[in-house]
């Protein structure tokens, strides 16, 4: 196969997300949630708090230029309009670490975790959350405007909803009648303490506008405390595709329209960026055997060229702010790269202004309800020790991304 070159300047990096790898947050929903036993514990994850310069060394010796990370909220404002200007410091030293080492910092403001005090209100449920939301926003970029462009205000706000209002497996766990019945994809596992009604229904669509919501306030709170800042949000795109059948292609726009443009179509305006994640089809009617991550999920890389160019439509730079798989005996993940980077390669031919890859994830984390025991990491975390050791496809990678070419 000849080589594809990509556009000059293009990034190549890995993301990780702040409760997954940097260990000792306590004060948020799923720290609550472990202690209760309903969630595996997260203690001292990979320390990543402590050991960020290592970890950014080894990202700059596997030839990454761009590294996505993400800031607990609860750390910085561990109480209702109480901001921490230790933990300020703090990620600012990781910025400075990631700049020093020429790595371009992307900023995710918030990942899933939410502050117990901000929990025990009801969270996005709260009427008032989308301008507590923005008011710490504002503050992170007045903080670290100088330091860092690229800011994401929240991640997948669709998975957020639907495992913690529809499937009931995270914080607050609330859960839809007859979900063991719907296996649109496949679902995460047993999990105590849910609350199954058919009010939440309507919560979970309600919490999905609040989330809309709290976007665009944080977007024009961003932009009026820094200059120059490019504010997106990341959304993850499970694509919805279809065998020949019209029922089935009818039955995948409207799966899409659900699960990507509904949301979109409320934010894309306040977005300057999207950042895209892309793990899950589903094609309706397809019989073909695919060969499975450690997730069980279907290995089908193939799928985020048409991920990308669903997107396209809202004319907004993307970046792919991650994708990968859990292989802990690292079996698939070098050919995977390969295989999704072709294919982004391709969404960039057919008009899609993608701008850069991240891999999901630099280092082995937890993996929410499914605790440590998914390995995503180019890099191996052995969680007794903490030593980190580079997985062979590491190498496959570093190769793209100093060729800026597959
Ligand atoms: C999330 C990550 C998660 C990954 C793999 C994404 O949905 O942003 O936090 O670890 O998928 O499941």
């Amino acid at each position: 196969m000849s080589e594809k070159k990509f556009p000059e300047g293009f990034l190549w990096g890995a993301a990780t997300a702040s409760y997954q790898v940097e260990g000792g947050i306590e004060n948020c929903d799923w720290a609550k949630a472990a202690r209760e036993g309903k969630v595996p514990a997260c203690g001292r994850a990979c320390d990543h708090y402590n050991r960020f310069e290592e970890d950014f060394d080894i990202a700059k010796s596997i030839g990454h230029n761009c590294h996505r990370i993400s800031i607990e909220w609860a750390r910085i404002e561990p109480e209702e309009g109480k901001f921490d200007e230790r933990e300020i410091e703090h990620y600012r030293q990781v910025i400075s670490a990631l700049r020093a080492r020429h790595l371009k910092p992307f900023i995710t403001l918030w990942h899933f975790t939410l502050p117990q005090w901000f929990a025990d209100k009801g969270g996005f449920e709260h009427q008032d959350a989308p301008q507590t939301f923005a008011r710490y926003c504002k503050y992170v970029a007045q903080k670290f405007g100088n330091d860092c462009r690229h800011f994401a205000t929240m991640n997948e706000p669709g998975v957020y909803a639907s495992n913690g209002w529809r499937r009931g497996s995270w914080p607050p766990f609330q859960r839809w009648p007859g979900m063991g019945l719907l296996k649109t994809v496949p679902e995460h596992r047993d999990f105590r303490g849910q609350e199954t009604r058919w009010r939440n229904i309507f919560r979970y669509f309600r919490v999905l506008r609040q989330l809309a919501r709290a976007h665009n306030a944080a977007y024009d709170a961003m932009k009026t405390a820094a200059f120059g800042l490019e504010v997106g949000l990341v959304h993850q795109v499970i694509l919805f595709h279809a065998n020949g059948n019209p029922l089935n292609k009818l039955l995948a726009v409207i799966m899409n329209w659900h699960w990507t443009h509904s949301f979109m179509r409320r934010v894309y305006r306040k977005c300057d960026s999207i950042g895209v994640n892309y793990y899950l089809h589903k094609k309706f009617g397809d019989t073909h055997m695919y060969d499975k991550t450690d997730m069980g999920w279907d290995v089908y890389p193939e799928g985020i060229c048409d991920a990308l160019l669903m997107l396209k439509r809202y004319k907004r730079p993307l970046w792919v702010s991650e994708a990968g798989v859990a292989d802990a005996a690292d079996r698939i993940r070098a050919d995977y790269i390969v295989r999704l980077v072709r294919c982004i390669h391709a969404a960039i031919g057919k008009g899609a202004d993608v701008r850069g890859y991240m891999y999901w994830s630099l280092l082995d984390n937890y993996e929410w309800s499914h605790g440590f025991s998914k390995r995503f990491g180019l890099v191996e975390v052995n969680y007794d020790t903490l030593e980190r050791t580079v997985r062979p496809s590491a190498s496959v990678y570093k190769r793209i991304a100093e060729e800026n070419a597959c």
